[in-house]
């Protein structure tokens, strides 16, 4: 731990020193911002630390297990689905809260993908941190200032306003160096896009700078394809798309590739493909929505396509017994009714383990359900095993997973929390161990 509050020290010192000594508004400034872009995403991210180096996996109080060969079997099974289109997957939010350099070292060595999709600079910057050298393509903003990163670390930006197309025009103009754009177009979704309107304007900034050539590529979201199983609004969304694209060859900025898909579309909608998919649930095991399983097997599909990679585990550190009537933690929101023996875990809503499953949620131990009693509190939360025989101190407690012939998924604590499987696992917390298995 000591290595690793000096690391901190010295490379504050050492961004302290460059800020003193680089002249702003200068190109200086711009790579002394990246650096500290770099340097703050490698104090953030989840660490290998030397505590994380010293300590066993066994020795771990919380870890998330991540299923190389489960990872390896989405892929490729969503990779057979896209067929020859180009397959870019979706990296965002810590991989999905799975862990972005775990998770990009193990896409890395799958060569079906040709592409990352990220939100942001800094998750683009730990792609490469994290050793990917082939595509990255930026789905949100990018700060005004940062621009010029897109070349340094060779960067696919989405764009989707004229003041982002002409700073990026400029660049390419003074580097004389192609930039690599995709379109963001409206269709629907009344997000990032670029309305049919607007096109004419986006048109002219790609002829007054050469070095940006047409756009790359041009891509939509779907507003509504998860949650219904009437997809007429996908469709409305569609045509507007294709309307759009035609609108841009018209214009003479004909992109390159297509793209539409996530991972609902994917696998719902072989029209929704073109030359590039854009999934990311899917890829870590979980389907988008029971809506878009459901219409799946009403298609005549296959049930078992995508496994989850991803496992959460704690262990017992202390167990206790109460008597009859003996109030469980804060607000005092849940009272015994019987002797009962209660286990306590160093999980709480601090590591991503929803307050909301206060009281609702179960967790596996031995084999079996043992119910969440009380409130999820900042970092512990307390389980009833009474009916759990042999329940000893340092037991694995599984908060998503299987243990034996149960299966806790994200899913099920999604429907407990009432929210949905995406925002569990984005939630979980960077800072706990991230462990890879088979
Ligand atoms: C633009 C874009 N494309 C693709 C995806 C991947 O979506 P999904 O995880 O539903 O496959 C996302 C995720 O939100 C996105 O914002």
């Amino acid at each position: 731990m000591t290595s690793f509050i000096r690391q901190i020290n010295k490379t504050a010192a050492s961004l302290y020193n460059q800020a003193k000594s680089t002249p702003s508004g200068k190109a200086g400034s711009f790579t002394t911002g990246i650096r500290i872009l770099r340097e703050i995403f490698l104090l953030s991210r989840p660490q290998e630390t030397d505590i994380h180096q010293r300590m066993k996996p066994s020795r771990h109080l919380s870890w998330i297990e991540i299923s190389r060969s489960a990872l390896f079997r989405n892929i490729s099974a969503l990779g057979r689905m896209a067929g020859n289109r180009i397959m870019a997957v979706c990296v965002k939010a810590n991989a999905y809260g799975h862990g972005l350099p775990q998770i990009v070292g193990l896409i890395a060595k799958h060569p079906r993908v040709e592409y990352l999709t990220v939100h942001s600079l800094e998750e683009a910057v730990a792609c490469r941190e994290s050793g990917w050298v082939r595509k990255i393509m930026v789905l949100g903003p990018i700060a005004t200032q940062n621009l010029e990163a897109v070349l340094e670390y060779d960067l696919e930006p989405v764009v989707f306003t004229r003041e982002m197309l002409t700073r990026l025009g400029k660049i390419s103009d003074r580097t004389k160096k192609r930039i690599r754009t995709h379109l963001k177009l409206e269709t629907g979704t009344n997000r990032q896009g670029i309305t049919e309107g607007e096109l004419p304007a986006f048109a002219a900034i790609y002829r007054k700078y050469p070095y940006l050539k047409r756009p790359w590529g041009a891509g939509m979201h779907f507003a509504n394809i998860e949650d219904t199983t009437s997809h007429e609004y996908a469709e409305y969304q569609l045509k507007n798309y294709r309307r759009l694209v035609a609108a841009m060859g018209r214009m003479g900025i004909k992109p390159t590739l297509r793209h539409t898909a996530c991972s609902a579309a994917l696998m719902l909608f072989e029209k929704t493909r073109f030359d590039l998919v854009r999934p990311g649930i899917a890829v870590y095991g979980h389907w988008p929505s029971k809506e878009t399983y459901l219409t799946y097997r009403l298609q005549g599909g296959q049930n078992d396509i995508v496994n989850p990679v991803l496992s959460w585990k704690t262990r017992i550190t202390q167990i206790k017994r109460l008597p009859a009537n003996s109030f469980i933690g804060y607000g005092c929101s849940y009272r015994t009714t019987s002797p009962t023996r209660l286990a306590v875990l160093p999980i709480g809503y601090y590591d991503g383990y929803d307050r909301s499953l206060s009281n609702q949620a179960y967790v596996l131990i031995r084999g079996k359900r043992s119910p969440v009693r009380g409130r999820v509190c900042m970092n512990l939360m307390m389980v009833d095993v009474t009916d759990i025989a042999g329940v000893k101190l340092g037991d694995v407690a599984t908060l998503v997973g299987r243990d034996g012939k149960e299966v806790l998924t994200a899913e099920q604590l999604a429907e407990w929390a009432q929210t949905i499987n995406y925002e569990i696992l984005a939630r979980l917390s960077p800072s706990i161990f991230r462990e890879l298995a088979h």
